[in-house]
């Protein structure tokens, strides 16, 4: 069993959590040592306390807790730059890379470090997905595709074939990204947006169609 400390215990945080155990469950994989948390508040410090998750200190001691571990980490915090953020100053961690056993990853698709892939996704052939991506609960990504560091895919996100998703993008719950298309880095696409034109970096885009 490898060490590993989840960096983030709000929400998703959590879900990381029952990732580690689905994983563990179908091969013993991960010793989950507990989780860095600058908070957290009254009701997610009861919600990890019924995990039976210990917190070992705040996210600026990370590199200390894992180091002195031996232990690989994962950021499961949600916001595309607070997680390139954590990344940088914690340079030399040694990243985990997470992937659900229920979810579905086809062949010539990369993982780069720090990857989250939870529970339902599915991620057909020759993709790229760059560092510390999450890919959140049932999203499709479709052939060819590219997700470059730091993005985010919320729940049920529909990226088609031949999409590019640039740095620290982050996707609303079920929005739909057409194919060819490109979102520029820091963009964010609102929750149910379909895409049917480029996005311009650093814009929000929201509705059908997306503007
Ligand atoms: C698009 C988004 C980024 C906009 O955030 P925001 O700038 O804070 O927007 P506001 O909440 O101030 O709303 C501004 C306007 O946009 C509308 N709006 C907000 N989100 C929208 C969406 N997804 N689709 C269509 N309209 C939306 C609001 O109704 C409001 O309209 P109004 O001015 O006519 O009242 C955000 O609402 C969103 O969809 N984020 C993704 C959330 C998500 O995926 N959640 C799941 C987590 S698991």
């Amino acid at each position: 069993m490898r060490p590993l400390v989840i960096c983030g215990a709000g929400g998703f945080g959590r879900e990381v959590i029952e990732i580690v155990r689905a994983i563990n469950a179908v091969a013993p994989t991960w010793d989950l040592l507990g989780v860095v948390d600058d908070g957290p508040g009254d009701v997610p410090r009861a919600h990890l306390e019924r995990l039976g998750v210990a917190v070992l200190g705040p996210v600026a001691s990370l590199s200390e807790v894992v180091h002195s571990a031996s232990a690989s980490v994962v950021i499961a915090i949600g916001d595309p730059a607070t997680r390139a953020r954590i990344a940088a100053a914690h340079d030399g961690c040694d990243w985990a890379t997470l992937v659900h056993p229920d979810a579905t990853v086809g062949h010539d698709v990369s993982l780069a470090a720090g990857v989250v892939i939870a529970a339902g996704a599915r991620l057909s052939t020759n993709i790229t997905v760059g560092e510390h991506v999450h890919i959140d609960q049932n999203v499709t990504v479709g052939h060819d595709s590219r997700l470059d560091a730091y993005s985010r895919l919320n729940p049920q996100a529909c990226i088609s074939g031949f999409v590019t998703v640039g740095e620290q993008v982050l996707v609303g719950a079920n929005a739909t990204v057409l194919q060819n298309l490109t979102v520029g880095a820091g963009a964010v696409v609102g929750a149910g947006a379909v895409v049917t034109r480029e996005v311009a970096p650093g814009t929000t885009v929201k509705g059908v169609p997306a503007r």
